[in-house]
């Protein structure tokens, strides 16, 4: 697939989704969530170990959904747009292996959401967060009334999205929406270095982690605790987990592969 509003990097540590609407501060329009889609197909290869999301430029990583595309929506093409929206965010979540957005300026409404979807949040110093949709007389359409508050918890939530402020990184990482922050020059650099590191470890015991993690979290304490015992039961049918143990014992470095 041809990519128009994305660009997808390939490297030896992963892949790096990169959004590239500089006319519209990346906002997307339903053409780019369809090459969001591809990508993420493309990243479920077993080569690419690592993905990370971040815009071009560094004004923005994403200001939000299309505003143009959205405006004059009938409720349901609204509910479809929202749909394709939840889809893509829902792929992003699940994709089974570790996933970072390098949040580059602005990551607004919609920014914010993909931000949300991704298991790690990495901000340059000049990053802005928000969901700034009740200003347009609407509320966050892509998980953002739901991820939002999973993350930092449902009062700063609704006090984000009830009041469409934004929060610079120094706040989103206070809150705990941020992990980590860096200057905009080290942002994307430091991300990669990061994941580098995830993708010496063991791809199989990363997965299994983000599985039991991720499905655990609705169930209760009682099933998602024997969720967790099975997946980690599952590492002990690769070579990883062997190699792993075998290292430790025997005082050297461990040499994963994949396996
Ligand atoms: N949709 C469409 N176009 C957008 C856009 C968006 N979300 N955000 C920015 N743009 C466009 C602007 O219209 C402008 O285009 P023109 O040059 O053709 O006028 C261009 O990008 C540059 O933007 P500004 O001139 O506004 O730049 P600025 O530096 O003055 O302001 C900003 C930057 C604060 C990010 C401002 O652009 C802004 O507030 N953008 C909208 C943010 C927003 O409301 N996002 C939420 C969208 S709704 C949503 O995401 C719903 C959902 O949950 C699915």
């Amino acid at each position: 697939m041809d990519y128009k509003n994305i660009i997808l990097q390939v490297e030896q540590w992963g892949a790096a989704i990169i959004f590239n609407r500089p006319k519209a501060l990346n906002a997307m329009n339903a053409e780019t969530l369809s090459e969001i889609q591809h990508a993420i197909s493309v990243c479920k290869s077993d080569d690419i170990k690592v993905l990370i999301l971040t815009g071009s430029g560094e004004k923005a990583f994403v200001a939000g959904a299309d505003i143009r595309e959205m405006q004059n929506l009938h409720p349901s093409e609204a509910l479809a747009y929202m749909e394709m929206g939840h889809e893509t965010m829902r792929m992003l979540e699940t994709l089974p292996k570790p996933t970072i957005a390098a949040v580059n300026g602005f990551a607004l409404g919609g920014g914010t959401e993909i931000a949300l979807s991704c298991d790690m949040r990495f901000a340059s110093e000049n990053a802005r967060f928000g969901q700034p949709e009740i200003l347009l007389g609407s509320i966050p359409g892509w998980g953002g009334t739901q991820r939002l508050g999973r993350i930092i918890g449902m009062g700063r939530a609704k006090e984000i999205i009830y009041s469409g402020e934004q929060i610079d990184a120094k706040r989103a990482y206070e809150i705990g929406l941020v992990n980590r922050i860096y200057t905009v020059d080290q942002l994307f650099p430091e991300a990669v270095k990061f994941a580098e590191k995830l993708a010496a470890l063991p791809s199989f015991a990363l997965k299994m982690a983000k599985h039991s993690i991720n499905f655990g979290y609705d169930m209760s304490l009682d099933n998602a605790t024997r969720l967790e015992a099975q997946c980690c039961a599952q590492c002990f049918s690769m070579e990883d987990q062997k190699e792993g143990m075998s290292a430790f014992l025997e005082k050297r470095k461990p040499n994963f592969s994949g396996r």
